[in-house]
């Protein structure tokens, strides 16, 4: 057996269950689920009709890559989202779609890590349990940066000794953060990129909240933006990755993709032609219209603003609560 599996903890749910085996819940108390971080509002009917019209696509098997115009309406929406002109996003080269983040959070670190190197991956504690997974599954050793409230929440990278630096063959960043709703600014990216060129790392910056925030006039930075403004206009040593499932509530669709460093991007490729896993065309389509799409986005964040400040109402005269910049499924 693969030694590494070995190494893996419980995944999160399946220990949570276990914990609560035998345990009746009060009978007379209404249940709040506070275990998956599963969007309740209703997926958009126009991306289920895009959906149900594409089910002709069934009888081709999908590409790796994707179909153009899905990667086009991708390209498309991160140069709108994060002001990078067109041309500096080559659909091409630069995009691959996914079946959700959270494989792709996973494989990447597959084709990222060399495992002859006593590889160091680095992560932020508390973490999305797929960071630790990867890491450990590709043979490296995480590393763990508590974001704690004297930092912002945010991870602090001067505590990394210099040893650790020179391990490091990647690092995840999660902006805005899952569990605090942490966002990272400009010079915070800045550092990291730095950091990135001197010890030779990869960024790999989970964005799968950016969609969901408080103030309409300031959504969340992200990293390929703070690296266009700061000049590393390739993307070097930077990917991202973002979601449907949040933004478009549907994390049952299973769409995502990954952005960035062109380089990073074609071993990804390669390693994803043999893992065996496009998105159905299906899919594809209804993402197109996902993406191409920001009137359900808008609303949906009505939605969350709404229900944050009923909860900070209820929760302010018994708790130190403060409104987030951003959601997520713990904040
Ligand atoms: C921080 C974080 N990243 C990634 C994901 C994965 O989302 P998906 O696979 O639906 O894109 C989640 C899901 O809850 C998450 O909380």
């Amino acid at each position: 057996m693969n030694p590494h599996l070995s190494q893996l903890h419980l995944y999160p749910f399946e220990k949570l269950a276990s914990l609560k085996q035998g345990i009746a819940p009060p009978a007379e108390k209404p249940h709040i689920a506070l275990s998956i971080g599963e969007p309740k509002h209703a997926t958009p009917t126009f991306i289920q009709e895009a959906l149900l019209q594409h089910l002709s696509g069934l009888n081709q098997y999908p590409t790796t890559k994707g179909l153009p115009e899905l990667r086009q309406a991708i390209a498309g929406w991160t140069s709108r989202r994060f002001d990078i002109p067109l041309p500096f996003i080559d659909p091409e080269m630069q995009i691959l779609p996914v079946n959700g983040t959270r494989e792709a959070l996973f494989s990447l670190v597959q084709t990222v890590i060399d495992p002859r190197d006593k590889p160091v991956v680095i992560m932020p504690n508390p973490f999305y349990q797929i960071y630790e997974g990867a890491a450990l599954l590709a043979g490296a050793e995480p590393y763990y940066l508590n974001t704690l409230a004297d930092n912002g929440y945010l991870p602090d990278f001067d505590s990394v000794p210099e040893t650790i630096w020179q391990r490091c063959q990647l690092i995840f960043i999660c902006s805005p953060g899952n569990p605090t709703g942490s966002v990272f600014a400009e010079s915070e990216h800045v550092k990291l990129m730095q950091l990135a060129e001197k010890y030779d790392f990869i960024i790999a910056s989970d964005e799968c909240y950016t969609e969901l925030y408080d103030d309409e006039s300031s959504p969340p930075l992200g990293l390929l933006q703070s690296a266009y403004q700061a000049g590393n206009k390739d993307f070097k040593r930077c990917v991202i990755f973002q979601s449907l499932s949040k933004r478009s509530n549907v994390p049952g669709l299973r769409s995502g993709f990954v952005a960035g460093d062109a380089n990073v991007l074609k071993n990804y490729f390669k390693y994803r032609t043999y893992h065996g896993c496009p998105m159905p065309v299906s899919t594809q389509h209804a993402s197109i219209a996902a993406w191409n799409d920001e009137d359900h986005v808008r609303q949906n964040r009505q939605l969350y603003r709404e229900k944050f400040s009923n909860f900070i109402e209820i929760l302010q005269p018994v708790c130190a609560i403060n409104q987030p910049p951003a959601r997520s499924p713990g904040c």
